[in-house]
């Protein structure tokens, strides 16, 4: 009776919700952890609420997505015995910190695993947009391409060119390294306070949020979602760009005022934008930033390369089982 009591409780103890169907890697992990009971919303599609609250209640460990949001609801649904939450991404503002932290529950997440995939998308994304390539591609499908013409489909290089960072964290300091090779002549940046360690490889120089955006030919927002970033690009931001500037966003949507960003565009403020990531996500197939050809907009697919993913996967699958063990988890979040 003791034994089948204590394997019960060591049962109990490692109840978890997996949110999402997650790469086969990361839910091995978890299945081949002896004594983990993983309850899974086992589809491409977000659970519903009310199957999150009802999923969540009473178990030890909760493995999310940035899609989910971990609000006070959701806390009060799982009860005390929550002690451990390990979120499929970098970002955290899907989660409410500041009652997590209050009922002592840990959170673990996945940094630096997932930079380089990011970093190369934002490249890839910032010269799809001032090269225009869905734009040309579409031409040569519709039978706009007619001959080779000196003024046609023209865009802007980096090359001797100004590139701004909104965030020079683990992501911004990636793009730029990335971009350097380029030719680009300056990099400038911006963020809670100077950090020269991270902008010396590129020369970098701090300056504030106004003199980035009337300097910069590129500007890359980087930076997390928090109450000083939201809707930080807006009508002064773009207002203040130069007319040939082309702005890129693989951060979070929220960073942007979308309708100011749309007004930018469709006045010819700004030359273009490049967005992996909006608001709300998906974005609607009517939203009028669909309508500019100066605007290419992406389903926030940054850190989507089948690698990167499965190594996401695991390291969320070891967070959460360090979590439930009561060990240090590889990428804590230190709240
Ligand atoms: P880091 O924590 O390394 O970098 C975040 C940066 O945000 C820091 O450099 C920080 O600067 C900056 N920041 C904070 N406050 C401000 C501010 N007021 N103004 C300007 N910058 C500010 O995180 P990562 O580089 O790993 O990731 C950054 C974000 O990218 C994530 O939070 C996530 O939202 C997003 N992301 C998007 C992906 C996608 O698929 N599109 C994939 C991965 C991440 P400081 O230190 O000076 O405060
Ligand atoms: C993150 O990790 O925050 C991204 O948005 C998705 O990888």
């Amino acid at each position: 009776v003791a034994g089948a009591r204590s394997a019960r409780a060591v049962a109990a103890a490692m109840s978890v919700f997996v949110t999402r169907r997650i790469p086969a890697e990361g839910l091995r992990v978890l299945s081949q952890a002896g004594g983990c009971r993983v309850q899974q919303w086992d589809s491409e599609e977000p659970v519903p609420r009310a199957e999150l609250l009802a999923g969540v209640a009473g178990k030890r460990g909760l493995l999310c997505l940035l899609s989910d949001r971990i609000d006070r609801e959701v806390l009060d649904a799982a009860g005390p015995d929550l002690k451990v939450i390990s979120t499929l991404s970098v970002g955290f503002d899907h989660l409410a910190l500041d009652e997590i932290k209050k009922r002592g529950i840990r959170v673990g997440y996945t940094p630096d695993v997932l930079t380089d995939a990011t970093a190369e998308l934002t490249v890839a994304l910032l010269l799809s947009t001032c090269r225009r390539l869905p734009e040309a591609a579409e031409q040569v499908k519709s039978g706009g391409w007619t001959t080779w013409k000196p003024l046609w489909m023209c865009g802007y290089g980096l090359s001797d060119s100004t590139v701004g960072i909104i965030g020079m964290g683990r992501i911004g300091q990636a793009v730029a390294r990335r971009l350097k090779p380029f030719g680009v002549r300056k990099f400038l940046y911006t963020g809670s306070g100077p950090k020269p360690e991270s902008a010396a490889e590129f020369g970098a120089e701090f300056v504030p949020l106004t003199r980035l955006a009337e300097e910069s030919d590129f500007v890359v927002v980087t930076c997390a979602l928090t109450p000083a970033t939201q809707g930080m690009c807006n009508k002064d931001f773009f207002g203040r760009m130069k007319k040939t500037s082309v702005f890129v966003n693989t951060s979070r949507g929220a960073v942007v005022n979308q309708e100011d960003l749309y007004n930018a565009l469709a006045h010819g403020q700004i030359a273009a934008a490049g967005l992996d990531v909006t608001t709300p996500e998906p974005l609607p197939t009517d939203h009028p930033l669909l309508s500019l050809k100066n605007c290419v907009i992406l389903p926030h697919i940054g850190s989507a390369t089948y690698a990167t993913r499965s190594t996401m996967a695991v390291l969320a699958a070891n967070n959460l089982l360090a979590g439930l063990r009561g060990e240090p988890m590889p990428q804590e979040l230190k709240l």
